[in-house]
């Protein structure tokens, strides 16, 4: 099973604010749910970014992480603590191909080790926010990793920021 990172962040690393996105970008949203969506599919995602989506994303399999095992979530989600094995167990039966880490800060991390690929979404413009990846994560190794721009996508009424999405891969 490929199992494969999603992320947008700023040339700060800032990628929250106020558990929402720092940004409305609506030609990113797009790109993600192409990306994301599919017969096959799941989303993994911590249950703050779960609570801030606020319902379970169409067309893929949610996989909330949280330690608290009586959390409800709606049809179309699971529920996991934070173990990797536990993922992959809870998604074998259930034609799982492609796993999609969608953050945040401690998912994302979770699954770095096991991740040769990354989506990155790099938004310019500075936009502020209270959630960013530390300098001492090792997500911060990401930035030695080879990374191939996709699409360029400017500031519009679609979208409050310019932003280039990266096709990023580990070095061998
Ligand atoms: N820019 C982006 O690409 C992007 C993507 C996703 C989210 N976001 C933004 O990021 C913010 C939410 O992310 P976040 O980092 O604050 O929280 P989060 O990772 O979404 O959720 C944190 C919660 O997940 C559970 N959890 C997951 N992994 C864990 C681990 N390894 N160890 C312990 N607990 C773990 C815990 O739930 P319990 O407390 O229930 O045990 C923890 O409180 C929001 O602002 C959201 O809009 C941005």
């Amino acid at each position: 099973m490929d199992i494969e990172l999603v992320m947008a962040i700023s040339e700060v690393w800032v990628y929250g604010r106020e558990n929402q996105l720092p940004w409305k970008l609506r030609d990113d949203m797009a790109h993600f749910r192409r990306l994301t969506s599919g017969p096959g599919n799941a989303v993994v995602m911590g249950r703050r970014t779960f609570e801030s989506i606020g319902r379970p994303l169409p067309n893929r399999l949610n996989i909330v992480i949280t330690y608290n095992s009586d959390l409800k979530v709606p049809e179309g989600c699971i529920v996991s603590p934070p173990k990797i094995e536990i993922v992959q167990w809870l998604i074998r039966d259930r034609s799982v191909v492609k796993l999609f880490v969608i953050g945040g800060l401690k998912v994302w991390e979770l699954f770095f080790d096991v991740c040769a690929v990354a989506h990155i979404t790099r938004v310019g413009g500075n936009p502020e926010g209270n959630k960013s990846i530390p300098a001492t994560s090792p997500l911060r190794l990401l930035a030695s990793w080879q990374w191939s721009p996709v699409e360029l996508v400017i500031s519009d009424e679609r979208n409050d920021f310019p932003f280039t999405i990266y096709r990023v891969e580990r070095k061998t």
